[in-house]
């Protein structure tokens, strides 16, 4: 199936999450005028996606910046010591989703039932607090990458936050000529997000206004699924060894002189596109030397 016809499949599908997903959403934050957490920020929106997928968005302290891409130590008091009482904040690295000039930060999390963060944090609610150690940092940015002319992100699972971040940046258009964003994930429910993403993005009269016109023609988006039936099946590094994703794209493959990449997903996908960009012969970036791709330091899951 082309991959426009899968689109106007998956806006059917995701319009139907979407309103689950609103139906999932909670009522308006009550204010909260004294922090009870150190770097305590208040909850203001939480969605859940699907079973072991929820996003949330939490205020923004005045003062904190970032690049889109980067990530943040966040987390929730951990449970008392048993034997002094006393609590330790529980922090893990999370990606931010929402782009930098947002008012608000928003993140992407799995639910893992026996996870220490997660367990809790999954049940967070509107006028909760968080903590959040505002120090961003990460490789995941345009700074790492040379200039070229297509941008690949590759994404695995809740790997797509960080892209979520830099699809709503401008930067992202003005620098390239075209940005394609694989997704891959077991099941179709848990692309939605990326896709109403996407979709949200093709139709956001901010950044036609800042890029022009047209420029929603520049974003290809290619979800694959690998353990539910969908229109394009497989890992993406199977589709590219295939050569599939090239002739469904009608771009040719990989090469330094116009491709930069982004690479984030579980440890196992990082690291298997990370030696697949190599053969392409493309070079890992860093802020300080900038290449041809970059790959998340923050473990995801
Ligand atoms: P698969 O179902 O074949 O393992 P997970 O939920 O385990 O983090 O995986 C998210 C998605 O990433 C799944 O679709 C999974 O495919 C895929 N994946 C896992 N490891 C790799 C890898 N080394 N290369 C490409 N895709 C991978």
């Amino acid at each position: 199936m082309p991959i426009d016809d899968f689109m106007n499949e998956m806006t059917q599908v995701t319009d139907t999450a979407a309103q689950n997903a609103a139906n999932y959403d909670n009522a308006a934050a009550p204010q909260r005028a004294v922090p009870a957490l150190p770097d305590a920020q208040t909850v203001t929106q939480v969605t859940h996606w699907t079973d072991k997928l929820f996003s949330f968005r939490i205020t923004r302290p005045a003062s904190m910046r970032f690049r889109s891409g980067e990530f943040v130590m966040i987390g929730l008091m951990g449970d008392p010591h048993p034997d002094t009482g006393k609590q330790k904040p529980l922090l893990r690295a999370y990606s931010i989703a929402s782009p930098s000039w947002d008012d608000e930060l928003e993140f992407y999390s799995i639910k893992v039932q026996d996870g220490p963060l997660t367990s809790k944090l999954q049940h967070i609610q509107p006028g909760d607090e968080v903590i959040l150690r505002p120090k961003p940092v990460g490789t995941l940015v345009h700074d790492a990458l040379l200039p070229g002319k297509r941008l690949w992100l590759f994404a695995t699972g809740t790997g797509f936050a960080p892209f979520a971040s830099l699809l709503r940046d401008p930067q992202t258009f003005e620098d390239y000529d075209e940005v394609i964003v694989t997704h891959t994930c077991r099941t179709v429910g848990e692309l939605t997000y990326g896709a109403q993403l996407i979709e949200d993005i093709r139709s956001n009269e901010m950044l036609e206004e800042l890029i022009g016109d047209g420029f929603a023609t520049k974003l290809r988006y290619y979800p694959t699924t690998t353990r539910e039936e969908s229109p394009k099946m497989g890992r993406i590094t199977a589709l590219m060894r295939s050569g599939e994703v090239f002739d469904d794209l009608g771009v040719p493959p990989l090469s330094p002189e116009n491709d930069r990449a982004m690479i984030c997903g579980n440890m196992a996908f990082n690291l298997e596109l990370k030696d697949l960009l190599e053969e392409y012969g493309l070079h890992e970036g860093a802020n300080s030397a900038p290449r041809e791709y970059v790959v998340e330091k923050a473990f995801l899951d």
